[in-house]
């Protein structure tokens, strides 16, 4: 696991758009996995910004996102395809027709998931996944407890995630308990994964993810048995870890390196 640690939210979403722009250069056509949630919206800005400027371009590109709530169709303002319509693909020159959400409104939510799996697969693969950090350390809606080498299904969302996505609902608006996520073994399937994290409320999630031991229990921590993640974290996300020295320490001499 990469870990590189900037002094704010935006260097950390400037770090994450370098990355993805080296990417795409290298590989206009890829395949990401994208990831919605609050964390994401600063670095979706500046890659919007970039493909105006000429530096980056999605026209070529196919994205999945990570989960959808159920219950929720995607004109529904808080559906997660509303959100990426609204936050991003409205703002660079993607061919929407090439943008994947899981169907929320799915008359039958499990085969829906199975074939999203599939449709993965038929694109070739993910080549790089965009994932945020939920304060219990899930991904995508992989809360707690998830079986590890999970694929895409219907979960049931933790009362704290109720609670923490309860800001994006209105007072007395029907906000979803289930959700379509893609797995973690989904998630390690892809090539490459980038994570993102920023605030101190991440710090805990964080510390077990890099430093714990895998576990169900913090559902991030899988990633240490992926071979090529980058975690970028602010200063107050990186509060908790044991020795956040020792990955300054190792950015600085990758850099000598010329890594
Ligand atoms: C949501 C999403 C996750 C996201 C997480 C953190 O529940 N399903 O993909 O990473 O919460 O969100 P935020 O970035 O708003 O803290």
């Amino acid at each position: 696991m990469r870990v590189l640690i900037r002094d704010s939210a935006a260097d950390v979403a400037g770090c994450g758009a370098d990355l993805i722009e080296a990417r795409l250069a290298a590989r206009p056509a890829a395949v990401l996995g994208l990831a919605t949630g609050a964390t994401p919206l600063a670095l979706y800005r500046e890659l919007a910004a970039r493909a105006r400027a000429g530096r980056v371009s999605f026209s070529d590109v196919t994205t999945f996102n990570l989960d959808e709530y159920l219950g929720l169709d995607g004109a529904h303002p808080q559906s997660y395809r509303a959100y990426m319509d609204r936050e991003f693909f409205a703002h660079v020159d993607i061919d929407i027709a090439r943008t994947h959400v899981p169907a929320g409104n799915a008359g039958n939510a499990r085969r829906a998931a199975v074939e999203y799996d599939r449709r993965i697969a038929d694109a070739g693969g993910i080549d790089l996944q965009l994932l945020g950090i939920g304060r219990n350390g899930h991904i995508g809606f992989n809360e707690p407890y998830s079986s590890l080498s999970s694929r895409t299904r219907v979960k049931t969302l933790s009362a704290n995630t109720i609670a923490d996505n309860a800001r994006f609902f209105a007072d007395g608006e029907y906000q979803p308990h289930l959700a379509i996520t893609v797995g973690i073994g989904t998630i390690l399937d892809a090539r490459e994964v980038l994570l993102l994290a920023t605030g101190e409320a991440k710090a805990a999630a964080v510390r077990d993810m890099i430093e714990g031991p895998v576990a169900a229990r913090c559902p991030a921590s899988a990633l240490q048995l992926h071979a090529h993640v980058t975690v970028v974290i602010d200063d107050a996300a990186a509060s908790a870890l044991d020795d956040p020295e020792f990955f300054r320490h190792i950015e600085r001499e990758d850099r000598a390196l010329g890594d």
